[in-house]
């Protein structure tokens, strides 16, 4: 039996046909057609006027930061539970991150605790929210605290793409937002991401910065540091064909996270990821809780029965706060991501996970209890 990834590449089965067209118009490089294409299409799905496309989330995420002027001496403060790709931006503009613990019922940065950081530290310059897998912060909360204070608002929307907030596309809720097309993505471009903003002026610094930050003249000419940041023609080709099949892929990953809800409702001790009432989460990974006190398991004995059965499980992302290469950070807050990370795990969660898959799955997750 083949082996069940937790979130594996789904094609369209038009990415060839692109790919074919960028190859034999001999535009596989530099950047080309499908990028314009993929940042204008793409633009138009978020709702926002601007888009760049990069080689990564993470690329994006540091453009944003630079663009927002942030550098050495600055604080971020930046969710805890999140993947190290949220944080480590910080460190590259020079500034340093603060971390602040979420919500237990979102899962996602607590307001609250971010009113309390950015009272007790004026060095604090920028926020970043991270959507996490696939749910959106709280952003009527988190813009109003942000505005009040003057503070710039980053939306880390990776995980996001095709989540909405109050009806309104994911993505949209901040100054600027970074995507991520990664493999593990609801669609991926192989490897890439996306910046988008309102603000036309950073759009087009972070394009300048992310070629290498040429300045328009014949020769090679710099007046700032830049990077080598671009998306391929090649991989914006794929972005397209992907993005042609974002909301069915949605929809799969909301009908493989309701499904898991029906196959474990009955499981004492296990519980959901809950979805916030202002949005709608695209359902990235589906994530359970396990109690070991009346689930008769817990959530590594989960983890590696279902391992032995080749079937990927992984527990939720270890928070910023608890990670060695972060001790140093200060942190607002933090049992609620501490105890989400000892109790979580994300199932798999592929937009072409079959219901057979899934009720093997659940078979193997139940019959750890009580061994
Ligand atoms: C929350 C979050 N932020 C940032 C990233 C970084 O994106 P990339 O892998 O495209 O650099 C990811 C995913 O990889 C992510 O999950």
């Amino acid at each position: 039996m083949a082996r069940i990834y937790l979130s594996p590449p789904h094609l369209s089965g038009r990415e060839l046909d692109l790919l074919r067209d960028a190859v034999e118009s001999n535009w596989i490089a530099p950047l080309g057609p499908h990028v314009e294409a993929f940042e204008r299409e793409l633009a138009g799905v978020v709702g926002v006027p601007h888009a760049l496309a990069l080689s990564s989330g993470t690329a994006a995420l540091h453009l944003a930061l630079i663009v927002l002027g942030i550098g050495p001496g600055d604080e971020v403060a930046c969710a805890s539970l999140t993947f190290s790709a949220s944080a480590n931006p910080i460190h590259y503009t020079g500034a340093a991150p603060v971390f602040v613990d979420v919500d237990a019922a979102t899962w996602t940065m607590d307001p609250e605790l971010l009113d309390r950081a950015l009272a007790d530290r004026p060095q604090i310059r920028a926020v970043v929210a991270v959507d996490l897998y696939g749910q959106c912060c709280d952003y009527d909360a988190i813009t109003a605290i942000c505005d009040r204070r003057g503070i710039a608002l980053l939306q880390d929307a990776a995980e996001s793409l095709g989540a909405s907030y109050r009806g309104a596309p994911a993505g949209g809720q901040a100054a600027i937002a970074a995507f991520s097309f990664n493999g593990n993505k609801v669609i991926t471009t192989s490897g890439g991401g996306m910046l988008v903003s309102r603000n036309a002026d950073w759009i087009a610094h972070a394009r300048k910065l992310s070629t290498q930050a040429r300045e328009p003249a014949p020769h090679y000419e710099h007046t700032e540091i830049g990077f080598n940041y671009r998306l391929s023609n090649l991989l914006a080709a794929v972005g397209r064909a992907q993005l042609e099949v974002l909301a069915d892929r949605v929809a799969a990953r909301r009908r493989v996270n309701e499904r898991y809800r029906e196959l474990l409702a009955d499981a004492p001790g296990i519980s959901f990821m809950p979805e916030a009432s202002y949005g709608r989460g695209n359902c990235w990974l589906t994530c359970i809780l396990v109690d070991p006190e009346t689930a008769g398991t817990d959530r590594e004995s989960i983890r590696l029965a279902l391992e032995a059965e080749d079937i990927e499980a992984r527990p939720l992302w270890k928070p910023m706060h608890l990670q060695p290469v972060f001790r140093e950070a200060p942190m607002v807050g933090g049992d609620v991501s501490a105890s989400l990370f000892e109790r979580g795990l994300c199932l798999p969660s592929g937009s072409a996970l079959t219901s057979g898959d899934q009720e093997r799955i659940a078979e193997i997750l139940l019959a750890t209890r009580g061994t």
